[in-house]
């Protein structure tokens, strides 16, 4: 018996030591044949915002189509399914890494229309006119949406036009059923839908919504049969134009044919940085996030944050001092590069970043009204949402895309289905007079006709060793840009898997106002004390951002992290 035994346990040590060693000597994990290793995917991966959304993708990445393919299905699905920010109304950016590790990014930002001028939000008294840039019909930019899902599909995609745009049409059709988070949603804004767009029912209902109802959205679905038939002139001439223009002429708007007909995205160079071993690809400007991002790692990444450990005193001073430097920065250098030159070398010059650091002590906190926008040598919602996508070819699609506030200006298109955008409001309608996230401009990003509003968005693809490492970015508005820097240090300093760097705790400063916002239990009462102690002035505010990323482990597959704040869902394959 004893025997048999040690028998047995021979034979399973050897079984054992046979496996160890075969996986040992081809290099790989046990679950790279095939086998599927607690939510980490081999051949790719969605992560959006709603789940029914997030189907859409997985099912074109399993049909065949690249992660470009299932972009423009999530992106037209999630006009359907999360109207508080999808879109087809507003715009956006996407940042794009090849399996071959080429980059580029497309920039799909609205633009102020060819009657927008300078003064348009001011009163006689050269006032701004409370809300006019946000819910008005003044306040939208002519929408870039279309235009820049069917230029990316143009350019990359696989399959054809057509089948991306069939997921949404169902969707809007047939209905879906709607999750909690979107019941409430709608019905905290059931009024103002109903005072700013007379006479129509679109999104509202008798009574309250309730998590499961289903949402019918019938105009959107025949927009969406236009955008399939017709491609961008689905959206930009023939009757959805008519519609949109009909809209304006209605509400005092100012988009006209013309606005829509001329309205391009374009292609841009990825900025790309360096944080210690890793390469950062990002979103140059009219995006002001690229930038501020890699200012934001370059200014901490001579300090041993991996020591002093996550949300950690010393941690978060540093990142604040940081951050109220950088957003100084923003309210004057950043705008549209096609109206303004902005001095993006000077910016991320490594010299100018040290030197601006140097003023920070670690004494006290450094009053916002010390810092200034630096000067150097030479010049030169939460409501918007997330998705990251890798395909099977190891193609991967970071975009950020946005209405600005939650359901845009909650102005419909009449028999169209859709909301527009108040992205105006993130032009800056006086210098110095804060826009809805508290932040400030001047000449950079004054309003002009054509000229593409500055954003915060900040979709990113982080490289290690040359292989792609990460897909981020959040909405969030001004907070967009720390919440996509501290889930890159969650991951790289704090060891953070995705999921855990994605559900994390995240704090925020921007300089003005001159204050730290800390979500909810986020961090402990002693180390609020000592913050206070040194001078910050702590705010605590419910959650911060929707992270949606995803990681390629060291063995070769994809961890999502989809963002427990919302319905924000991961699928792979
Ligand atoms: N509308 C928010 C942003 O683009 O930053």
């Amino acid at each position: 018996m004893t025997l048999n035994c040690v028998k047995i346990n021979n034979l399973k040590c050897l079984l054992l030591c046979l496996f160890t060693t075969f996986f040992v000597l081809v290099g790989c994990a046990p679950g790279q044949l095939g086998l599927n290793n607690s939510g980490q995917y081999r051949n790719g991966m969605v992560v959006c915002a709603y789940p029914d959304a997030a189907q859409v993708g997985l099912d074109i990445l399993k049909k065949g189509g690249n992660a470009v393919d299932a972009a423009v299905a999530v992106q037209f699905a999630l006009t359907v399914t999360l109207p508080e920010a999808g879109n087809v109304g507003g715009g956006g950016f996407m940042v794009y890494r090849a399996g071959d590790g080429k980059t580029s990014t497309l920039d799909f930002r609205e633009k102020g229309p060819a009657a927008a001028n300078v003064n348009m939000y001011l009163d006689s008294a050269g006032n701004v006119i409370p809300d006019m840039s946000l819910y008005t019909h003044k306040a939208s930019g002519v929408p870039g949406s279309v235009d820049g899902m069917f230029e990316a599909h143009r350019k990359y995609g696989k399959l054809k036009w057509a089948d991306l745009v069939e997921p949404a049409i169902k969707l809007a059709r047939n209905g879906f059923k709607i999750t909690k988070h979107l019941a409430n949603d709608l019905n905290r804004t059931a009024e103002q839908f109903k005072k700013l767009n007379p006479g129509s029912n679109y999104l509202v209902k008798d009574g309250e919504w309730k998590e499961g109802d289903l949402l019918v959205q019938e105009d959107l679905a025949k927009t969406f049969e236009q955008i399939r038939d017709k491609g961008r002139d689905g959206f930009y001439d023939g009757p959805v134009a008519d519609l949109i223009v009909d809209e304006m002429k209605q509400g005092n708007g100012l988009i006209t044919k013309a606005d829509l007909k001329n309205y391009h995205a374009v292609w841009r160079d990825a900025l790309i940085g360096n944080y210690k071993d890793y390469k950062v690809i990002t979103m140059p400007p009219p995006s002001s996030g690229g930038i501020a991002l890699l200012q934001l790692l370059k200014s901490v990444e001579p300090y041993p944050i991996k020591r002093w450990g996550y949300n950690q005193d010393s941690t978060i001073r540093l990142i604040v001092e940081a951050e109220r430097r950088v957003y100084a920065d923003r309210s004057k250098y950043l705008g549209d590069p096609d109206f303004y030159k902005v001095p993006v070398d000077s910016l991320l010059k490594p010299a100018y970043i040290t030197s601006r650091m140097k003023t920070f002590s670690w004494d006290a906190a450094t009053p916002s009204t010390s810092i200034q926008p630096g000067t150097f040598v030479g010049h030169e919602s939460d409501q918007t949402t997330h998705y990251s996508i890798v395909d099977r070819f190891g193609n991967a699609v970071s975009i950020t895309t946005t209405l600005n506030d939650s359901f845009g200006s909650r102005i419909f298109v009449s028999g169209a289905g859709f909301l527009l955008n108040n992205e105006m409001d993130d032009f800056s309608s006086k210098p110095g007079v804060p826009n809805m996230y508290g932040l400030i401009g001047g000449k950079a990003n004054s309003i002009q006709p054509g000229k593409r509003m500055l954003s915060s968005m900040t979709p990113t693809i982080v490289e290690k060793d040359g292989k792609l490492f990460m897909i981020v970015g959040t909405p969030g508005g001004s907070t967009i840009i720390t919440s996509v820097f501290q889930t890159i240090l969650n991951v790289i300093e704090f060891n953070q898997g995705m999921q855990q760097a994605v559900a994390s705790k995240r704090f925020h400063s921007q300089w003005l106002p001159d204050e730290v916002t800390i979500e909810k239990d986020g961090v402990d009462s002693v180390t609020v004390n000592k913050l206070q102690s040194r001078g910050y002035k702590v705010v605590s505010r419910e959650s911060i951002g929707r992270v949606d990323a995803i990681l390629k482990t060291q063995w070769g597959y994809y961890e999502g992290g989809a963002d427990p704040r919302g319905d924000d869902t991961k699928l792979g394959w």
